[in-house]
């Protein structure tokens, strides 16, 4: 099988070709990212070398090359990660989320489409979205089913939510085999320390404010990246055509309940004074539209494919310290801006 993997030099994408490369020798992995800023090669540093990964840099809007690497590689696959990721700077520059979520993954569907000319025998296009299309719930019990209304709020989620009615447009229309997931939060080995949790535990490594928006009351639901990528394998392999799939960890937290989590596991592994950490929470103005809850029901995926998240919140929080603690070097590279120069090391001056 050949599958591409866009965005897979970002967080979940690094995880998820590492996860095909090792898991299926037999597989032709091809990666395209473009690198923006969250992109970083490093995140793929083990996998580079094996005989059947392939990096190409490239962007999912360019109506050139998307087309052409289709021709090249005639995919099987396509697993689509690539995307703007980031709420609050989605708040700063929608266009560039509206630029590659929406077109550019109208771009790719278009070059599957033409490609695979009807032909869709042992095709599929896999497209990667999130829980925050869904709307925001209160604190009333209830979860994210796959039939919970869409009413996104952040240019984040609603070009999120417009790439998720192309792609089931193109299934309704043109019969293209897609299909798509909705996960909550991931944390994890290798997430842009913009996020919650990498900013969090690199500003308490720094004894730097840690800013927690608002009161600190909205919650999350958090899954560790390495059960995402196991379920993106488990639904790219056994998911329904046409279907949509939430994947989720049953793993509510209040930020301030989880900053304050993590600050005692920092206190314990930096063998700091316990409550020392707890003392650089800062209350900070609150995000502009900030969803109060997010909770995903994954019944559906557990029931019909045999997914189930495989870590405890804590145990999880405890390996995702343990690995920024260790990896000092990945992560000063991230805040120098060093990781930015390794395509040209290891591609271009090869
Ligand atoms: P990320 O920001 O860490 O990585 C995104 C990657 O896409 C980067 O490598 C970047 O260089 C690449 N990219 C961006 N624009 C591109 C373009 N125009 N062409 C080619 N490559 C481009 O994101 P992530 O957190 O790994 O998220 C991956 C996917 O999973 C996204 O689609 C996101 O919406 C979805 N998702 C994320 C989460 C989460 O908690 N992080 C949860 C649910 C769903
Ligand atoms: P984030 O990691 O940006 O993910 P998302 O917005 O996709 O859920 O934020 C997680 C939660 O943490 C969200 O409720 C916003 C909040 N948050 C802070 O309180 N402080 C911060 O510095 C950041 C980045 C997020």
């Amino acid at each position: 099988m050949k599958v591409l993997i866009t965005g897979a030099a970002g967080f979940i994408g690094s995880h998820v070709a590492r996860l095909f490369t090792n898991k299926y020798p037999e597989y032709q992995i091809v990666v395209l990212d473009a690198l923006t800023y969250a992109g970083n090669l490093e995140n793929l540093r083990d996998i580079a070398d094996k005989s059947n990964f392939t990096f190409i840099k490239g962007d999912i809007t360019d109506e050139k090359l998307i087309p052409e690497i289709f021709e090249k590689y005639a995919f099987d696959g396509v697993i689509h990660l690539a995307a703007e990721s980031h709420v609050d700077r989605s708040i700063s520059d929608p266009m560039a989320f509206i630029r590659t979520n929406v077109f550019g993954t109208c771009n790719l569907l278009n070059a599957a489409k033409n490609a695979w000319k009807g032909n869709f025998e042992g095709k599929r296009f896999y497209h990667i979205s999130t829980d925050e299309v869904y709307v925001a719930l209160e604190f009333d019990g209830r979860f994210f089913t796959e039939n919970t209304r869409y009413a996104p709020h952040s240019p984040y989620s609603a070009s999120k939510a417009s790439s998720d009615h192309f792609v089931r447009a193109y299934h309704d229309t043109y019969a293209l085999p897609v299909v798509i997931s909705n996960c909550s939060n991931n944390y994890g080995a290798y997430h842009f320390p913009e996020k919650l949790i990498p900013l969090a535990i690199n500003n308490i490594k720094h004894n730097k404010p840690i800013p927690v928006y608002g009161k600190g009351e909205n919650v999350r639901d958090w899954l560790w990246v390495e059960d995402h990528a196991r379920a993106i394998d488990c639904i790219f392999h056994s998911g329904k055509n046409g279907d949509t799939y939430n994947i989720g960890g049953n793993n509510e937290w209040k930020n301030i309940d989880l900053i304050r989590k993590l600050c005692e596991i920092m206190d314990s592994k930096l063998g700091r004074e316990s409550g020392t950490s707890a003392k650089l929470i800062t209350f900070v103005s609150d995000r502009a539209g900030h969803d109060l809850r997010y909770a995903i029901d994954s019944s559906k995926l557990q029931a019909e494919l045999g997914w189930k998240p495989s870590l405890q919140f804590e145990e999880g929080l405890e390996k995702t310290v343990d690995w920024y603690l260790a990896n000092r070097q990945w992560l000063d590279n991230v805040t120098s801006g060093a990781y930015q120069s390794y395509y040209e090391q290891q591609y271009l001056n090869s």
